[in-house]
């Protein structure tokens, strides 16, 4: 394939990617926060603000989703040996899975706190249930290592085509012209 032939993702299809993907690192690091002693005040900020990114990450998950099933996200060919193919649709439908389930087992601890979680302190989602809390929450951490995982191969395999090969997959997602 010549570099003219190179076909992208749509535009905005990739700006949404690179979005979500700021934020779901981000996340994914300042999540962490919560496993250490914080004050309450700063747990109640960082509940705050984590729940605020959540359901943004929410509204663009739906919004990619509506893209890829309606043919907008634009679906670039290409030639890679079979294999490759197999193992990077796997990851990707692994993440897009496991992301998912991170999604809604946030909403779910959410919803079972017994801390007020307020995105944007417009509105509270806790109902308070600090008996089932713990199990949810650990079902939200389970599903974030898993995608964790992924992420961390979905990367490593998007740099090793961008640095080492230098052939034009990371192309189909790059921003700009
Ligand atoms: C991109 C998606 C998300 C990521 C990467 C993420 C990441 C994390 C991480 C790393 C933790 C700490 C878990 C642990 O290690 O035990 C956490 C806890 C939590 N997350 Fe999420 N989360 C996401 C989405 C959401 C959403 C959508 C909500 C709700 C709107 C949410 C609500 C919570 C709550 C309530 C906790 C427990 C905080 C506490 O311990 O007090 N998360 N999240």
């Amino acid at each position: 394939m010549s570099d003219n032939a190179v076909v992208r993702y749509s535009r905005g299809f990739r700006w949404v990617h690179w979005i979500m993907s700021v934020l779901v690192i981000t996340m994914l690091l300042a999540g962490q926060r919560f496993n250490t002693e914080l004050p309450q005040d700063e747990r109640l900020f960082s509940l705050a603000g984590h729940s605020s990114l959540g359901l943004v990450v929410i509204v663009l998950m739906l919004l990619r989703v509506v893209m890829r099933a309606s043919g907008k996200a634009g679906r670039p060919v290409l030639e890679l040996p079979r294999l490759q193919l197999l193992t990077a649709q796997v990851v990707q439908y692994g993440i897009y899975i496991s992301l998912i389930a991170v999604l809604i087992t946030g909403l779910a601890t959410a919803w079972h706190s017994p801390l007020p979680v307020e995105p944007l302190k417009l509105f509270n989602l806790a109902r308070g249930d600090a008996a089932l809390f713990e199990q949810v929450r650990a079902f939200h951490a389970g599903s974030i290592s898993l995608l964790g995982g992924l992420l961390t191969l979905h990367i490593g395999a998007a740099l090793w085509h961008r640095y080492m090969r230098r052939d034009q997959v990371f192309e189909t997602m790059r921003l700009g012209k």
